[in-house]
């Protein structure tokens, strides 16, 4: 993964306060946390690598893609976990939601069939595959929102505060998973206890990154800031 941010500033429309500013990053770890204050701008920054937001300056590339021009190929690259799942969840049963992301691929029935079963499995929804999605409790909306991301094999995943509405059972299911993924993963979290083992960790205060390096300076700094 080579993921670059060259002067990088966004403001939303209707707006001239850049939200994002002056950003030149280069990320390449298998695993980057992101915190910061409320408004900080976390979240833009993490929707602007998949494209869902072009910056209003500056160029995000993905692998050598750029988010402007090439946001369809970015975002097969790219999958993007958010807060809540039912923003994601878009069929009626769960085994066919997992196989919405599969669609148009050219795979048999049963290969689709067994490919669902496998990352079910994988995720502790073995069984419910004919269950009503909507009617998944939220932490297994949440597992079946990463499953139907997964099953699609993307080279990189980000992820905007997955577990907030999860219990404590659910949040470590979501932590092991993330363990578990070969994907690299970009995690902006509340949960500071989730970035212990992370490679690196950026602050973002004020529209701003004001810190980026190992997990345990990177709390220290943001707890400073919350003096
Ligand atoms: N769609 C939008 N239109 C206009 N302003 C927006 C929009 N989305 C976010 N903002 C503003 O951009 C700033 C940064 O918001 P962002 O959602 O990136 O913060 P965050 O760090 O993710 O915060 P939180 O921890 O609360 O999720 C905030 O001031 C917010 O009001
Ligand atoms: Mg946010």
């Amino acid at each position: 993964m080579l993921i670059r941010f060259t002067g990088v500033s966004h403001h939303y429309a209707g707006s001239t306060t850049p939200v994002v500013r002056d950003l030149d990053l280069s990320l390449t770890e298998d695993r980057i946390g992101v915190i910061g204050a409320n408004g900080s701008g976390k979240s833009t920054f993490a929707r602007m690598l998949n494209g869902l937001i072009v910056p209003s300056q500056g160029t995000v590339t993905i692998n050598g893609l750029e988010t402007a021009g090439d946001g369809r190929e970015v975002r097969r690259q790219v999958g993007f976990c958010f807060t809540d799942p039912d923003s994601q969840i878009v069929m009626p049963t769960v085994a066919e939601d997992v196989a919405f992301g599969l669609r148009r691929r050219g795979l048999s029935k049963a290969e689709i069939a067994s490919r669902v079963t496998a990352i079910l499995t994988a995720h502790g929804l073995q069984g419910y595959e004919e269950h009503p999605a909507h009617l998944l409790s939220a932490g297994q909306k949440q597992m079946l929102a990463l499953s139907s991301i997964l099953v699609t094999d993307p080279e990189i995943l980000v992820m905007d505060e997955p577990t907030t509405l999860l219990d404590l059972r659910n949040t470590r299911r979501v932590v092991a998973a993330i363990n578990a993924m070969r994907q690299n993963v970009i995690l902006v979290t509340h949960h500071l206890d989730l970035l212990a083992d992370f490679e690196r960790v950026l602050v973002f205060d004020e529209s701003r990154l004001v810190f980026d390096g190992l997990p345990d300076k990177a709390i220290e700094h943001y707890l400073g800031l919350m003096e």
